[in-house]
């Protein structure tokens, strides 16, 4: 088998990550979230007052992003998000980062520093990195790409059940505002939007089970590491 790059990208909350997961654990890779990234910059920019009523700070922000770290770290099998040296993988998943994370991640600068670091962090192969632009422009030689969507019902359901498990209290109408709201922004945005790369395998998953779109995953995997 080849040590290959996969590429997953499509809309929010269509269960990118946990198929990515899934398969990085079964097959050995390395996972890397990179919604987590652009989330963990967004929460840097809220907690420094970047981000207020008339917009974002981009000259702040600009000018402290070299100070900005992330990184993960890994606990019982678990996969968290560091910023400068804390563990914030709570912090970014909640609702107030999810609704300034879009106009974050349009941002050419942050786009062009995260995009630099997961360069870095895809190096060396045997990676599975999930994103918006990660078959077009992160990766665009990865040998499998993969665009994973969802009717946006289904998805804002997704991220309901999410955020309740996780003790939040969310009201449907808002998350699936917030869904509707963040493909608008990442498939409009000037740089990199969201968009399937001309060689992606696109998968629809909204009648599917995890099962089921755990299985379809690996096959186009063994397809493409295939010797
Ligand atoms: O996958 P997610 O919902 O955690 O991503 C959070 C936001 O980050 C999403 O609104 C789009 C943006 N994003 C991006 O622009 N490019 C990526 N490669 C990953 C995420």
């Amino acid at each position: 088998m080849k040590k290959i790059i996969i590429a997953m990208d499509g809309h929010s909350s269509c269960g990118k990550s946990t198929m990515a997961k899934a398969l990085a654990k079964a097959i050995g890779y390395t996972y890397i979230d990179t919604g987590a990234m652009y989330r963990a910059v967004t929460l840097y920019a809220m907690r420094r007052g970047f981000i207020g009523k008339d917009g974002i700070d981009e000259e702040a922000l600009r000018a402290e992003m070299p100070q900005i770290k992330i990184t993960f770290g890994h606990e019982n099998g678990q996969q968290y998000t560091i910023l400068n040296g804390e563990n914030v993988e709570r912090q970014i998943r909640g609702m107030e980062v999810s609704g300034n994370v879009s106009p974050i991640s349009a941002i050419g600068f942050v786009r062009e520093a995260m995009v630099k670091l997961q360069r870095e962090m895809g190096k060396t192969g045997a990676i599975i990195m999930d994103g918006r632009d990660i078959g077009t422009t992160v990766f665009p030689n990865a040998q499998l790409k993969i665009f994973v969507t969802a009717s946006d019902e289904i998805r804002a359901r997704r991220r309901f059940d999410e955020l309740e498990m996780k003790g939040e209290h969310p009201v449907y109408e808002e998350v699936l505002k917030n869904v509707r709201e963040r493909d608008y922004i990442d498939s409009h945005r000037a740089v990199s939007p969201l968009r399937k790369a001309d060689d992606a395998i696109v998968l629809d998953n909204s009648d599917m089970t995890i099962e089921e779109q755990d299985k379809w995953l690996m096959e186009q995997y063994l397809k493409a590491a295939a010797d």
